[in-house]
């Protein structure tokens, strides 16, 4: 009868959330959430059916009109065509943080995370999780990592996969993608008071997640 906690995990651009909450969700055996694939499914299905992504009226009723699913291995279907590769590509990244400004658009995502994180045993990462989706998280962390690391992270993905990648093109688009979504006016990319910072830079994926779950049995202990 362990406690089932709620671990929110935020920060910019490639700080390697997604990679870390994946680990920690699997070791607790608890359900790893990625709110910004729900952003880029959104963004890519605008984009996809041309919308105009100033019109926010349309771009409700869209979302309101399509399926987003997530299942347990991550990947991401829209009206039941699988997208997991589709949205991440560079067209996504660069409108998503416009589309995640718009303050219906979150609501409405917030609600749906909200709603899945109800019942705990959840790992979940994003911008505002720890400040808005569960300000009661037991636990939260905001990992941060020069932006030189997360541009060269982000290239040698690129690499590994055998997609062209331009080093200097990555750091300008993390740059200015972390500038929108710390400056906008709903729910910005923030440290929440009670989280942790972890400075990644020179940590390795297994020190990261090691430090987040060593957090996660503390908390279970109190
Ligand atoms: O993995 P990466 O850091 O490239 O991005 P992501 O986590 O997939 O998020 C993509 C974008 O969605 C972010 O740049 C934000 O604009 C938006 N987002 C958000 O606003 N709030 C969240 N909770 C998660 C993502
Ligand atoms: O989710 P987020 O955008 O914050 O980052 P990610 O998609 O997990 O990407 C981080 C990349 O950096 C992955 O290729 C990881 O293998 C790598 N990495 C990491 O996540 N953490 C470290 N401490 C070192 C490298």
């Amino acid at each position: 009868n362990e406690r089932k906690l709620a671990v929110a995990i935020d920060g910019p651009a490639a700080a390697g959330k997604s990679t870390v909450a994946k680990i920690v969700a699997k070791k607790l055996g608890y359900v790893y959430i990625d709110t910004g694939a729900m952003y880029r499914s959104l963004t890519y299905s605008v984009i996809n059916n041309q919308i105009d992504i100033n019109d926010v009226d349309v771009i409700m009723n869209h979302l309101h009109e399509i399926q987003i699913d997530i299942d347990a291995d991550q990947q991401v279907f829209i009206d039941g065509e699988n997208v997991t590769d589709a949205i991440r590509k560079d067209e996504v990244s660069k409108n998503v943080s416009a589309i995640a400004s718009i303050a219906e658009v979150r609501e409405e995502m917030v609600k749906r995370q909200q709603k899945l994180a109800e019942k705990r045993a959840v790992v979940m990462d994003g911008r505002d999780i720890g400040t808005h989706v569960i300000p009661d998280a037991e636990v939260k962390v905001f990992l941060i990592a020069s932006v030189e690391e997360r541009a060269e992270r982000r290239h040698a993905e690129n690499v590994n996969k055998g997609f062209a990648s331009d080093l200097e093109q990555i750091k300008r688009d993390i740059k200015k993608r972390d500038k929108m979504d710390s400056e906008r006016e709903v729910s910005p990319l923030k440290k929440a008071d009670d989280a942790k910072e972890i400075d990644t830079t020179s940590l390795s994926i297994d020190e990261v997640a090691d430090t987040i779950l060593s957090l996660v049995n503390n908390e279970m202990r109190s």
